[in-house]
């Protein structure tokens, strides 16, 4: 057994959160959003992030995916910690580890799903040739084979996730994070769209933590969490 497969075999985690806390100052008063937070999040799990509006979810997944600061704790993504990393360091393991999925598709309203898809790859100096391969399979993977030269504006809502989640990701990252990537949709199209999601879980054995405000999808995944009074309660 190699390093990686046993690591697998422990359950090694890509994201861990440890003694996690923000604090916002609003004027004079300090608001704790989050308070000593733990989470670890291992290989291939598919973890939920539901709880009330304003309860922090949106603030734990930007310093999950290093994109803001903590008041204090640590964050280790793929075992390193990522506490007082230069930028340039983070970018590199944030491009290395993460991708990231939002409420809008964020997708070049220029180019076709497949240039959409292959960006990362060719910013992260892969072959146009690798790109476009890897690029297709995960345009199929989620049914959208068809539709591969579409621009944007020529798919609909669910399509245009649903590629959103195939850029993501292109470049193999041990972990996706996702801010209510289906909270934009209605509630076929976003039950579409989390059956895809459910898929390339499977498929590639990502992890994704996604927050969402559906329950019935949130039920679906490996692990429901809420987060409650800065904490993270199953
Ligand atoms: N940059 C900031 N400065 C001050 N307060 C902030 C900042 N960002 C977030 N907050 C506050 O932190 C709390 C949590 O915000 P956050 O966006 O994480 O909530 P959320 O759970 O994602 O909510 P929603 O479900 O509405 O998206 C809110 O009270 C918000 O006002
Ligand atoms: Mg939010």
């Amino acid at each position: 057994m190699n390093d990686v497969e046993l690591k697998k075999e422990q359950g090694s985690s890509v994201i861990s959160a440890r003694k996690l806390t923000r604090t916002f100052v609003d004027g004079k008063k300090e608001v704790a959003v989050l308070k000593n937070l733990d989470l670890d999040v291992i290989t291939g799990e598919l973890v939920a992030i539901v709880g009330a509006s304003g309860s922090g979810k949106s603030t734990l997944l930007q310093l999950l995916g290093g994109l803001d600061q903590a008041s204090s704790g640590d964050i280790f993504i793929n075992d390193q910690n990522i506490n007082g990393l230069s930028e340039k360091k983070l970018a590199k393991i944030r491009n290395q580890n993460l991708g990231f999925v939002y409420q809008f598709h964020h997708l070049l309203t220029e180019f076709t799903a497949l240039e959409n898809v292959s960006m990362p790859c060719l910013l992260a100096g892969w072959s146009v040739n690798d790109a476009r391969k890897r690029s297709l399979e995960l345009i199929a993977a989620v049914g959208l084979a068809d539709r591969a030269e579409h621009k944007p504006g020529e798919l609909s809502g669910g399509e245009r996730q649903r590629i959103a989640f195939s850029r993501a990701l292109a470049t193999q990252p041990g972990c996706i994070l996702a801010d209510e990537p289906t909270g934009n949709l209605d509630e076929a199209t976003a039950s579409e769209v989390f059956k895809w999601l459910l898929e390339l879980n499977q498929k590639f054995n990502t992890s994704f933590v996604i927050v969402t405000h559906d329950h019935g999808l949130a039920d679906q995944t490996h692990r429901k969490l809420t987060l409650q009074d800065g904490h993270l309660i199953r």
